[in-house]
């Protein structure tokens, strides 16, 4: 190992006998945390080359169990997001692309951090479960077209442990670290070809859209390297996507999304990422195509229907579905009013996600319990006008004493300048 530290120190390309050696002794628990630190260090300040990276990601997937789909009949096609606020594109996405034909076989994670998870926002449903077996998710998704549940605790732990690892060494920001530890995962998955929406913006990975190219050009190599068809979406993470952050606020969102009526940029974002999952599920021959045939799934309840049947299946309450009214809703709520006059030039979705979080819709620790009807609704986002007194957004708790917290971190978030800001567009770039 000493050895291993020592050539990647010096800049050294590593064989894949190097790095099957690391990532078996760091799992099996025969190589130390100290090494694999010093590694890991050696790595973020050396970097690896695309044919390294391919190699580690190839080793890290193998280290747990892989999902075998074959017995899902068509093309499987995954979305990845690499997280962000009052991003619900999952529960609009999911049921649309099923119902163009596409089968879903979606293997989704809880909120991290001031991200939130579709597992949390799913759960928001009086009775449904994530939890299925295998051959139960098998079934349902050869029948229904889309499962939804949680990752096996077996898909690799490699990651788990390389992950845990560098969040304490200052070691996550280094893209093919980034890149392995995404892709390791989707590939255990099983999917055949995978879209992935890489955020940019305040709150995000990726800071500027030149990194977020890199990142996604290292996926597609890496994709290439195992006979997967990758498409990365670049896009803002500037300011939340729609206008709801917390589990049950966002489902009614997608709801309103199914039926037509969702806010502008969440609709966007799904016609963009759906259309590229049914040109790659082949159901669709061209990106416009795909687009026509989401468009007409929405306009004729198709895609809401198909979301009525999972939750159904899965054992939720539809009744929530048709009368999305009765979603949980926490019970007091406050107004944030604008302190002044003038237009709206940030809404920082970091600290939108870190009051939604304060207000009970995250966790702040691994054991917090979720308030599913907590969270935020936006009246106002970049752009828009405001008049002093104005409601800029309505604040959801079961808590009481978080609105004063909650409310200091959303008026840092949102800023009011004299002038109108520049319009910033939401899909920045697609690599293919
Ligand atoms: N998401 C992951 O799963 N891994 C990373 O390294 C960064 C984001």
């Amino acid at each position: 190992m000493i050895e291993i530290i020592k050539k990647k120190r010096d800049g050294q390309e590593l064989s894949k006998e190097d790095y099957t050696q690391v990532i078996n002794g760091f799992v099996s628990g025969s190589i130390p945390d100290y090494q694999i630190s010093a590694f890991l260090m050696a790595i973020y300040f050396k970097g690896l080359n695309n044919e390294e990276t391919a190699v580690l990601t190839d080793i890290m997937m193998r280290s747990g169990d892989l999902i075998d789909l074959s017995a899902i009949k068509g093309i499987k096609v995954d979305k990845h997001s690499t997280g962000g606020v009052g991003d619900k594109t999952t529960l609009v996405l999911g049921p649309l692309v099923a119902a163009a034909g596409v089968p879903v076989a979606k293997m989704s994670g809880r909120g991290l951090g001031h991200t939130g998870g579709t597992l949390d926002k799913m759960e928001s449903i009086s009775g449904l479960s994530v939890d299925m077996t295998r051959e139960e998710f098998i079934e349902r998704i050869n029948k229904h077209g889309i499962a939804i549940c949680g990752q096996n605790a077996k898909l690799v732990p490699a990651d788990k442990k390389l992950y845990a690892l560098r969040d304490v060494t200052g070691t996550v920001n280094n893209m093919s670290l980034i890149a392995s530890s995404i892709m390791s995962k989707k590939l255990a998955c099983g999917a055949d070809a995978i879209v992935i929406d890489i955020k940019v913006g305040e709150g995000a990975f990726m800071k500027t859209e030149e990194e977020a190219k890199t990142l996604a050009k290292i996926m597609i190599s890496i994709g290439a390297k195992m006979n997967r068809n990758v498409i990365a979406v670049i896009s803002a993470m500037h300011q939340p996507l729609g206008f709801a952050v917390g589990n049950g606020l966002e489902v009614k969102e997608a709801i309103d999304t199914l039926k037509g009526n969702g806010p502008e940029d969440l609709t966007q974002l799904c016609l963009e990422l759906g259309s590229h999952m049914l040109v790659l599920g082949k159901v669709c021959n061209t990106y416009d195509e795909g687009v026509a045939k989401l468009k007409s799934l929405i306009a004729s309840g198709e895609g809401l229907n198909k979301l009525r049947e999972l939750v159904e299946v899965q054992g939720g309450d539809v009744s929530q579905i048709d009368q999305p009214d009765t979603l949980p809703t926490s019970q007091y709520s406050e107004l944030l009013k604008a302190t002044k006059s003038g237009y709206i030039s940030e809404l920082n979705a970091l600290e939108v996600g870190l009051a939604s979080v304060y207000l009970g819709a995250g966790r702040e620790t691994k054991d917090s319990i979720i308030d599913y009807g907590a969270g935020i609704l936006l009246q106002k986002k970049i752009g828009d006008q405001v008049k002093k007194g104005d409601p800029l957004a309505i604040l959801y708790s079961n808590e009481q004493s978080s609105f004063i917290k909650a409310k200091e971190l959303l008026n840092l978030a949102y800023q009011i300048s004299d002038t109108a800001p520049q319009n910033k567009p939401l899909i920045l770039n697609t690599v293919s």
